[in-house]
């Protein structure tokens, strides 16, 4: 009997899918209960169920997504029953996944990320090529730096990532680039894994996958500079994501971001700027003040609203004409008041510090929204306690971002050519 996969938005599962799914765990050795499944439903995106027959013979959680702009298939929690079928099954799975890929991401390379328990989980792989890490071949500086891109997206610790002996980079074919994360069974691994299963399975994929998107050599270098190529990368491939996963944003990965969003230049040294950081249920204060729900029901953007974190860059003005009325500022005049300001610098530092936080949004595998907050300022300013002298500029939606993007009428406008941007001597 053929086996037939059917790929759907993981909320659609049922709950007697959800305990057939748990049946299959339950033949060991990965002995998800149904409570534990659910939570993947949280954290993924889309689950394929591979049946024959009636029977379930397997399924494997997954999402496509952008990764620093990049598109990509990331697997995730799957479970085959233990049959003599069950290579073909794992392959019927991830080949329905490659599938919706394509239709997702036509005409762009897609980048593939997962994490093994053991290495027998590359049998699913065994039709593709390149694959890293892989015996007898010794990972380059590139492949490398990629394999920490990808344990830094696991959320694995440094010091429990070892990228040498087995460097985590499968290319496949020309299209696909699959950048797999093979976890050695080791304790370190198992927790970060965030399973808490004991023994290794060796068909289930069993913890969150990551990839990153395979740095372009810059056309300007013969010389790999992986450093350089991966801020271009940031840079070129951020776009703004209006649909996230509403799953959470590990703490370590914000403060990481809102770090390097106070680490900007700023007029005098003066640092007026404030970050309102909210996350989880706390966002949902600031949509109630400031889209109605008679407004909801026509939002373009739906799941905009599930961004799990919302930052709100505030700026201070009061802080600039003070700093401006030091000595060594007196003779600009600027310290005079706000009016004397042909350009508001507190705008300028705010923003600069806006745009630092989307591209370590990006940096770090997550989508970013800069949006104004138009008529709805004085009402977040009141909801979040921002003092009166204090300018919020905008706010920033940031999260995982949904492989499947609404642009907005804004977006589709073409870039301005170089040669009518850039003025070389005069304009
Ligand atoms: C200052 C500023 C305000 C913006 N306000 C909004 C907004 O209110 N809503 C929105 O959907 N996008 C907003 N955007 C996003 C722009 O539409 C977007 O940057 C532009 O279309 C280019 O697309 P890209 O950033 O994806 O390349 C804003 C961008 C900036 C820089």
């Amino acid at each position: 009997m053929a086996i037939k996969v059917v790929t759907k938005d993981c909320t659609q599962l049922s709950d007697a899918e959800l305990a057939e799914m748990a049946d299959i765990c339950a033949d060991g050795p990965s002995l998800y209960e149904v409570g534990q499944l659910s939570k993947q439903v949280e954290a993924w995106v889309l689950v394929s169920l591979a049946r024959e027959g009636n029977g379930l013979k397997g399924f494997s959680f997954c999402t496509l997504e952008r990764i620093g702009g990049t598109p990509s298939v990331l697997i995730g929690l799957a479970s085959v029953k233990r049959t003599s079928k069950r290579s073909s099954v794992l392959r019927a799975i991830l080949a329905d996944q490659f599938k919706r890929a394509v239709m997702a991401f036509p005409d762009e390379d897609v980048l593939m990320g997962t994490r093994f328990a053991t290495a027998s989980g590359f049998e699913a792989f065994r039709t593709l090529d390149d694959i890293i890490p892989r015996p007898d071949h010794k990972a380059t500086g590139e492949e490398r730096a990629w394999g920490r891109r990808l344990a830094k997206r696991f959320s694995i610790s440094s010091s429990s990532y070892d990228d040498k002996p087995l460097s985590p980079l499968v290319t496949v074919r020309s299209r696909w680039h699959l950048i797999t994360n093979h976890s050695r069974p080791t304790a370190s691994i198992q927790r970060s894994s965030g399973c808490s299963r004991t023994s290794a399975p060796s068909e289930a994929i069993r913890s969150l996958p990551s990839a990153g998107r395979w740095p372009r050599i810059s056309p300007r270098s013969s010389d790999l500079q992986v450093g350089v190529m991966q801020f271009a990368d940031v840079v070129a491939n951020r776009r703004m994501v209006r649909a996230f996963e509403s799953r959470p944003v590990p703490t370590d990965v914000l403060d990481r971001i809102l770090d390097l969003a106070r680490h900007v230049p700023a007029a005098g040294n003066t640092q007026g700027l404030d970050l309102v950081v909210l996350e989880g249920e706390q966002t949902a204060k600031y949509w109630d003040a400031t889209l109605p729900s008679e407004r909801r029901v026509n939002f373009p953007w739906p799941r905009l609203l599930d961004a799990p974190v919302l930052i709100i860059p505030v700026s201070w003005p009061a802080a600039y004409v003070e700093r401006y009325s030091e000595s060594d500022k007196q003779r600009t005049g600027l310290g005079e008041g706000e009016d004397a300001w042909t350009v508001p610098y507190w705008y300028v530092d705010t923003a600069f510090s806006a745009m630092v936080a989307m591209l370590a949004a990006v940096d770090e595998g997550l989508g970013a929204l800069f949006f104004g907050q138009f008529e709805h300022e004085s009402a977040v300013k009141t909801a979040f306690n921002i003092p009166e002298d204090r300018y919020p500029v905008g706010t920033i939606a940031l999260g995982y971002a949904l492989g499947e993007q609404r642009p907005s009428a804004s977006s589709q406008r073409p870039r301005r050519a170089f040669d009518e941007v850039v003025h070389r001597g005069s304009w």
